[in-house]
């Protein structure tokens, strides 16, 4: 057992087990959350104890929505999974990892092109903490095209997204674009 991590004592008659508790954290940009995150949540939240939804601060994008409109977003699209919190960080994934006593990061596979670049950040990540595992998920087919930018692109062209993003997001896009 690892000192330190999250535990529950579970009391199966005798004796009493003490199980670590497994927290995820799926850190990203979510700007917006597509369906294809929404898939990975709801996936991984049936894999872990808990999974935090990480939305990245970071100062040097000029995001469509702010941290706290992403967060919301998310929440509103999250209703229905009890073991979710969503939150943003700054810095380093895996110092946030540590902060969050969490012990693996979770991650889509969209298309092989996304594998080198993932490859690099688990990589990377391993040689900043080797107390952090990354999991990957390979998304559903039907959501393998999909990302942020291909939905914000569309969106700006006026066309439709309501079949890639959750029902909240689609009108806060159209929103913004109207
Ligand atoms: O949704 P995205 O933009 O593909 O997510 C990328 C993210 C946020 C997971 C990645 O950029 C990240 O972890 N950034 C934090 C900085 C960091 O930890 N860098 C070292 C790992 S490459």
């Amino acid at each position: 057992m690892h000192l330190g991590r999250p535990t529950e004592t579970i009391s199966l008659r005798s004796p009493i087990l003490i199980k670590q508790l497994v927290i995820a954290i799926y850190p990203g940009s979510f700007d917006p959350i597509t369906l294809g995150h929404l898939d990975i949540i709801e996936r991984g939240a049936k894999l872990f104890d808990q999974v935090i939804v990480a939305v990245l601060c970071n100062p040097s994008k000029s995001p469509l929505f702010s941290v706290e409109k992403r967060i919301n977003q998310i929440r509103e699209s999250t209703p229905h999974l009890k073991n979710i919190e969503v939150d943003s960080f700054t810095g380093l994934t895996v110092e946030y990892a540590k902060s969050r006593q969490a012990s693996v990061l979770l991650r889509g596979l969209r298309v092989l092109s996304d594998f080198e670049k993932e490859l690099q950040m688990a990589h990377t990540n391993q040689t900043l903490w080797d107390g952090i595992e990354t999991v990957f998920l390979a998304t559903t087919k039907e959501y393998s095209f999909l990302s942020s930018s291909i939905v914000k692109e569309i969106a700006q062209f006026g066309g439709t997204i309501d079949h890639l993003v959750p029902e909240n997001i689609a009108r806060d896009i159209y929103t913004y674009y109207s």
